[in-house]
């Protein structure tokens, strides 16, 4: 009896606990993995027993963590040096991989520029919106279609706290990072039924490389707290499936109420603004 009893308790722990390989596949592909929050989803994935495909632009960065992944988790690990800019990034990973099956995916590639729009050029923005929205599409687009085909797989899209109202000085990238949640949630309601969780995970603040090159002053008591890479993955995974749009720490997700419940949206903009306004001295 005790022996039943065990064994059931231990498939269930094993079944309900996060087996992604059982339930999703093999392989995931991340894009934007050489560093920060992408490498965090990569290693929390090798980490997992599933196969990896990482994508992004240095060659250098992803040959280290592509071999330390490898070696630590045991997995097959391939890269691909792309820039994602660039209006053919998809087509040229699609043409590489050849038919591998993805059941994974992750997109957490992203440009932002701070500043007055104005003063951004038009190049620079178009190249945002061509990583954070048209590649993404793309790959989307065309991977979805083969999980549905299947019967299963994950899509997950980084979004940001920056999405969420109008945000002065990080117009494009908070634009981009709108059509993100709306096109992860949008998805999560059309094939909730047929295997495919989608997820848009929503971060605030979080201490990666490319925060830590912005050089964000601190702008008072009340900011929510910095998390790290590793923190946004485990919570974003814990909701996949569950949820169609997740806020990582609880910090952010008590300020997001505030902004987004209690207060004017006009009120939420001007904070948002002048908070960004403040925190790079603009
Ligand atoms: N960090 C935060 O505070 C924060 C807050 C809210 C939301 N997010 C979201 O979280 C995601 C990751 O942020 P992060 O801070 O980890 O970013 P990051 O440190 O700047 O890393 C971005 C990753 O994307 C790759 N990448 C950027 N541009 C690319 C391009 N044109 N082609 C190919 N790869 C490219 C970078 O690699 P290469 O340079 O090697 O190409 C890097 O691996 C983003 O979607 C961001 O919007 C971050």
């Amino acid at each position: 009896m005790i022996f039943f009893f065990s064994c059931f308790l231990l498939s269930y722990i094993f079944i309900a606990g996060m087996n992604l390989k059982l339930k999703y596949g093999n392989t995931a592909l991340v894009a934007g993995a050489s560093e920060g929050i992408g490498a965090a989803f990569a290693t929390f994935l090798a980490a997992e027993g599933i196969d990896l495909v990482l994508v992004a632009r240095r060659p250098e960065q992803l040959k280290e963590l592509a071999d330390s992944l490898e070696n630590k988790f045991r997995v097959n690990v391939r890269f691909i040096s792309c820039d994602l800019s660039d209006t053919k990034a998809a087509g040229q990973i699609e043409e590489i991989l050849n038919g591998r099956q993805i059941d994974l995916l992750v997109y957490n590639a992203a440009l932002s520029y701070i500043g007055p729009f104005i003063k951004n050029s038009i190049e620079d923005m178009s190249h945002a919106t061509q990583v954070n929205m048209i590649t993404p599409l793309n790959l989307v687009y065309y991977y979805a279609e083969k999980m549905l085909t299947r019967g299963r797989g994950a899509v997950i899209l980084m979004s940001s706290l920056a999405g969420f109202q109008g945000s002065g000085y990080l117009s494009v990238y908070a634009a981009t990072k709108a059509f993100n949640r709306i096109l992860a949630e949008s998805l999560w309601y059309e094939w909730k039924d047929n295997g495919v969780d989608v997820i848009a995970c929503c971060a605030g603040a979080t201490l990666t490389p490319g925060y830590k090159n912005t050089h964000p002053e601190k702008t008072g008591l009340f900011t929510p707290r910095v998390l790290q890479p590793d923190q946004v993955v485990k919570e974003c995974f814990k909701k996949l499936g569950k949820q169609p749009s997740h806020i990582t720490g609880r910090g952010n997700r008590m300020a997001s109420f505030i902004m987004q419940k209690i207060i004017p949206r006009k009120m939420a903009i001007n904070i948002m603004g002048d908070t960004t306004r403040k925190m790079y001295r603009l």
